[in-house]
């Protein structure tokens, strides 16, 4: 499977000079890279700014789950794709966790962004990682929510990212997972996944890592057989360090 390498800007950068630097420098080096897909997700102000003419996709951080109507702060899919996201996070665990975000409102956002003609980044992961595997009961959740009432025909438009909370770079421990583990997790994503619509299905679906991933150890995820590409923090914010992670995702595939 083709690999996804995506920067998540999160709350950054500043100002909108530096947002569209960045964006130029990660795309100049996208126009020579080939088989490799190459998306960012700006903060919302800035999305219009940097899609046009850039032959980086772009995704949005987050999406409402109606399309119009009184919602103060809210912003829907079409508007999204109006300003040329062509993807969505949905479920990242900071929303789960500051705005408390559940499942289910996760469910209904999934689905509207896929109605809204946007491409999904379905972010799963637990808290912390239990040695009886108790962990995975709650990505099962997390999983079997999220797609419920969506349709098998949509189903591979939706990029499912594994993001264990524990591993992303701004906790207090922080440290990337094992390569081994997250695969055995992407795994049993895709056994979740074909529990609901078949293993057809599920193995058309692209599964990726994020979690205090780098330049130093993408290679050693994208090698991993279930993993097909990268959700990338903080080091998507440092051109060079993206660029030398796109590179990786070139080399392995
Ligand atoms: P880091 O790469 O900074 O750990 O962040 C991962 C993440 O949350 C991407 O969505």
């Amino acid at each position: 499977m083709r690999n996804i390498i995506i920067g998540n800007w999160k709350l950054h950068p500043q100002s909108s000079r530096e947002a569209r630097m960045l964006a130029r420098s990660i795309a100049q080096i996208a126009s020579r890279i080939k088989n490799v897909d190459i998306v960012i997700a700006p903060p919302f102000p800035f999305l219009p700014l940097i899609s046009a003419g850039s032959k980086v996709a772009i995704a949005a951080q987050d999406v409402f789950w109606e399309r119009e109507g009184p919602y103060t702060g809210e912003v829907s899919g079409p508007m999204l794709r109006g300003v040329g996201a062509r993807y969505v996070i949905v479920g990242h665990s900071e929303r789960r966790n500051h705005l408390h975000e559940t499942d289910e409102i996760i469910n209904k956002k999934l689905k509207h962004a896929l109605l809204s003609g946007l491409r999904p980044i379905l972010c799963v992961g637990e808290r912390k990682r239990d040695s009886d595997g108790e962990f995975f009961s709650v990505i099962k959740q997390q999983i079997e929510i999220a797609f419920a009432k969506v349709k098998r025909g949509d189903v591979t438009r939706v990029v499912v990212a594994y993001e264990p909370v524990w591993a992303i770079s701004s906790g207090k421990s922080a440290k990337a997972a094992e390569p081994a583990d997250a695969n055995e997790a992407a795994l049993f994503i895709r056994k979740t996944i074909a529990g609901i619509y078949g293993v057809r299905v599920a193995r058309g679906v692209r599964i990726i890592y994020g979690g205090s991933s780098n330049a130093k150890n993408a290679k050693d995820f994208l090698s991993e057989r279930e993993i097909s590409g990268l959700l990338v923090g903080r080091e998507s914010r440092d051109a060079k360090e993206f660029i030398k992670i796109i590179e990786c995702a070139y080399t392995v595939s």
